[in-house]
């Protein structure tokens, strides 16, 4: 096998061991992609300082999330239908994330359910919640994330409405997928994925199937999803679900400062700077480029993570440098779970550590908590001139 020395080799092999449709979900954003390509691409506009003879040894990544202690400030985001990456993918990312110290984020709309994960990791993740209109269905869904003892509810806030894709309209995904002329001829060039898949545990949502009136089998499922989300979401809500749950509570998709202020007004633990990985607002600016104007309006009151765009360590340190509390990930490890299962989130999880630690030495810091502005160059329009 070639040697992996990067997220992008894992991409590479993940694209071709998984079947089209489904690396199409993954590998795309809305619309025209302006907001998906920006997000990584802005990274590159900053540039780091080398400082030079500094004692080096001894460094470490290790720091907290949400008072939780972390190998590296990264979590693994929420993904739905991980587990048609790979078979039992949300089993897999979650025990290749806890076993390396850092937080896992099961999706409602995941394959493996909430128990299935709980059972298989004997270890707390956290769980991202979607509303629904089905309310009912909503606190039944919040009570299992208790009984399974999540240690933390990531509400996402930036979709009550999907963002289209064409790739997916044109592939007609669905989970599992549909036998077609077109994905049968795919599916035949696939074949490892194919045999693993017969042996998962699931091949439809676990969370939702048996779990909501009236949906017991898979084929009444895609028009009970598109139809569910709830396009009511507003504060009052959020405050109730918080209520509800009443540990701690993570809000996501926040892209906005005053959306920001909003959160802390509300007592969120942390928020995560986002914009769905470009999948949602096509247009929208990237996450790390609205970080410095999110991290002024929150002025500490709350922890801030970003995602959306991070496919190395360098990426990593940017975003902490510049006075992120951590990060997440969402694409980085989907492609090492495609390409290899749980070794391939293990693999990519070290790349992002060695490629952050390396860096880290080079620009002459030893650990997480030394780290600031004065590592970065930012060129001095990076928020971008707007018009009021
Ligand atoms: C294939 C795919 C499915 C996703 N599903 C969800 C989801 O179910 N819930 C959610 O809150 N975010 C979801 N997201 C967004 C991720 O949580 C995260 O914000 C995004 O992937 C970060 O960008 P990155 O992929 O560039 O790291 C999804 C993203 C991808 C790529």
């Amino acid at each position: 096998m070639a040697v992996i020395t990067n997220i992008q080799d894992l991409k590479r092999i993940y694209e071709r061991r998984v079947p089209r449709m489904f690396y199409d979900y993954a590998e795309s954003g809305s619309w025209t992609e302006q907001t998906f390509r920006d997000n990584t691409s802005d990274f590159h506009d900053i540039r780091l300082r080398q400082r030079v003879a500094v004692d080096m040894s001894g460094r470490s990544t290790a720091t907290e999330m949400i008072g939780q202690k972390v190998t590296m400030p990264v979590g693994l985001s929420p993904v739905g239908l991980t587990g048609m990456q790979h078979a039992d993918g949300e089993m897999k990312a979650a025990k290749a994330a806890l076993d390396f110290g850092v937080p896992f984020t099961l999706s409602t709309m995941s394959i493996n359910s909430i128990e299935d994960v709980a059972e298989y990791t004997r270890a707390p993740f956290w769980f991202q919640l979607y509303t629904m209109k089905d309310e009912d269905y909503v606190r039944r869904l919040i009570q299992r994330a208790k009984d399974a003892k999540c240690s933390a509810l990531v509400i996402t806030l930036d979709l009550q409405i999907l963002g289209q894709r064409h790739k997916d309209l044109k592939n007609g995904l669905s989970a599992p997928p549909k036998l077609t002329p077109k994905t049968i001829a795919n599916l035949a060039t696939k074949w490892r994925w194919g045999i693993e898949m017969l042996g998962a545990k699931r091949r439809y949502f676990g969370n939702i199937v048996g779990h909501v009136h009236g949906i017991s089998d898979t084929s009444q499922l895609g028009a009970w999803t598109a139809e569910q989300f709830d396009p009511t979401l507003d504060w009052g809500k959020i405050a109730k679900l918080m209520e509800q749950w009443g540990g701690k509570v993570i809000l996501k998709g926040i892209l906005d400062p005053e959306d920001a202020k909003m959160a802390v007004k509300l007592g969120a633990d942390a928020i995560v700077v986002s914009n769905h990985g470009g999948r949602q607002l096509d247009g929208a600016l990237s996450s790390i480029r609205m970080l410095p104007a999110i991290l002024d309006a929150v002025g500490g009151q709350t922890e801030v993570f970003l995602d959306s765009g991070i496919r190395s360590g360098q990426d990593i340190l940017k975003a902490m440098a510049m006075g992120a509390n951590g990060t997440m990930i969402g694409r980085a490890f989907v492609y090492g779970l495609g390409a290899m299962g749980q070794q391939g989130v293990t693999t990519a999880l070290e790349i992002l550590r060695k490629e952050m630690d390396t860096t880290m030495a080079l620009c002459g810091e030893r650990n997480i908590a030394g780290l600031g502005r004065h590592n970065l160059l930012i060129p001095e329009d990076f928020s971008g001139r707007w018009q009021d």
